[in-house]
């Protein structure tokens, strides 16, 4: 069909600590981490203007939580969107740790 969009692409970009998706070779947004041992902490995600409200962050997370399991970590969701999503999808729930005072002081550093 014309004008129809590919299946968005998520990737890992270890350099910028965050998962990239990208719709039709255009970066729509992010989420953003850092790993604290074999935690890791998601504290913000990101969806372009132009691309909101079409269940591009869900993908996304889906996406990334997926890679978190298959690299044997665990997920820390300070972002609200992922602590959202972590809620409604019970799956995850066995890699899922709790956010913590000990945990926002050291995101606090981490990404200072
Ligand atoms: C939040 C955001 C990533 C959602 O992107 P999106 O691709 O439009 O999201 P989806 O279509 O997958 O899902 C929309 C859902 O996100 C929810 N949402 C919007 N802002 C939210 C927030 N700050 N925290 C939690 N959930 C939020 C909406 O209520 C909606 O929920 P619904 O499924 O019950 O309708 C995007 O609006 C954004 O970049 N916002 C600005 C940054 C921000 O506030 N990030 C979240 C906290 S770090």
């Amino acid at each position: 069909m014309n004008g129809a969009s590919t299946e968005p692409v998520v990737d890992r970009v270890d350099g910028e600590h965050r998962y990239a998706i990208t719709v039709d070779g255009r970066r729509a947004g992010f989420t953003a981490y850092r790993d604290q041992g074999d935690r890791r902490v998601f504290f913000h995600t990101e969806i372009d203007d132009a691309y909101a409200g079409r269940g591009l962050a869900a993908h996304l997370v889906e996406r990334a939580l997926t890679d978190v399991r298959d690299s044997g970590m665990r997920v820390v969701p300070v972002c609200p969107y992922v602590a959202k999503f972590l809620e409604r999808h019970g799956e995850f729930a066995d890699i899922a740790d709790p956010v913590t005072p000990e945990i926002l002081q050291w995101l606090e550093t981490a990404i200072a």
